[in-house]
């Protein structure tokens, strides 16, 4: 078998340069509703290979600050778009990285995260009211990235959580619903921030997370399912939290996210040959950041942020010693 290409850094930072210029597609337009979310990806993703400044600061800031919705007290998506919890967290990452958190009203939005919060503890991602253990995850991140989490319902959060854990050791979005590494990734990292790793079975819980590696190198999100980029950091950073990194292999996941590139046009597809996109293309760069590729700027698995933000933030916590190249497991 030929050995796969190297990552292509430059590319991929002229990929992502350039996703912000072709506003009259129509994929643009397709995407408006997760546009902080991509803004976010795109700069995590470019802070991971040490390129933080491919992107305006200044114009990334202003656009930030024009999803503010300044009825709800968070952040829309979109210009104009309803306040939601995930892009509100999308909106504190990227004013965190960008040492910009001076032009949040902070108050405010902790009015606005804690308001959604639900009597059985998980929290709504918006006033329409759906609930999921991703939206425990967006509030709880959010809160600790502003220095807010005394004001959060610990216990009820935990209980929450708690009750979202399956047989198998995994979790899912609800109470009772099956086991996902997405719903994996925001519950254990939700736990990590609040100090509750307890609540998991980590034996169970790591054969799991392992078993989602399939013959080609590529990890699942659950039994039975296609292998997909993002999930190197699903699984990945949950494994990572966990201190099980080497119960997968670790060259066959790289290798498999290498060959998801587009050696021409840059960028990471969900598997090799698929149309290339910025969730992919960071998810992919965070899965060979947390197995140590070489060159790479750490990721914080928790925050999915650079490391060098979290610890300047004071946020790294004592027990959590990074883990990410598998001879150090
Ligand atoms: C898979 O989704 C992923 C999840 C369910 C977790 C999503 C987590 C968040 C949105 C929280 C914020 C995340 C970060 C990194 C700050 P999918 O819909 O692609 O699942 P599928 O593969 O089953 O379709
Ligand atoms: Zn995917």
């Amino acid at each position: 078998m030929s050995s796969p290409p190297k990552l292509l850094i430059p590319l991929h930072v002229s990929y992502i340069q350039k996703l912000g210029e072709s506003k009259d597609d129509l994929s643009y337009h397709l995407t408006a509703h997760l546009r902080l979310n991509a803004v976010y990806w795109g700069l995590t993703a470019l802070c991971i290979m040490g390129h933080k400044d491919a992107l305006d600061r200044e114009e990334m800031i202003d656009f930030v600050m024009s999803c503010w919705d300044e009825e709800a007290g968070g952040f829309g998506a979109h210009p104009k778009h309803d306040a939601h919890l995930l892009s509100t967290l999308s909106a504190i990452q990227i004013l965190v990285i960008q040492d910009a958190l001076d032009k949040l009203e902070i108050s405010r939005v902790v009015k606005f995260i804690l308001s959604l919060q639900q009597p059985s503890g998980v929290f709504a991602g918006d006033s329409f009211g759906e609930i999921d253990t991703r939206f425990s995850y967006c509030a709880v991140s959010a809160l600790s990235l502003l220095g807010h989490l005394h004001g959060l319902d610990v216990e009820k959060t935990v209980s929450y959580i708690e009750k979202c854990r399956n047989f198998d050791g995994g979790f899912g979005n609800t109470i009772g619903a099956e086991s996902h590494s997405g719903q994996v990734f925001v519950c254990v990292a939700a736990l990590a921030i609040l100090d509750r790793l307890d609540v998991i079975d980590d034996q169970m819980l790591g054969w799991w997370l392992a078993e989602r590696q399939l013959p080609n190198g590529g990890l699942n999100g659950r039994p039975e399912k296609l292998e997909d980029v993002c999930y190197s950091f699903w699984v990945l950073s949950a494994l990572s939290i966990l201190k099980k990194v080497s119960w997968i292999d670790a060259d066959k996941l790289s290798s498999f996210i290498l060959s998801a590139q587009d050696l021409e046009g840059g960028g990471i597809a969900d598997r090799p040959g698929d149309m290339v996109d910025v969730f992919h293309t960071l998810f992919g760069v965070a899965g060979l950041s947390i197995l140590g590729y070489p060159g790479l700027v750490d990721l914080d698995p928790v925050y999915c942020m650079p490391a060098p933000v979290i610890e300047a933030k004071g946020l790294r916590k004592g027990w959590q010693s990074l883990e990410r190249r598998v001879s150090q497991d």
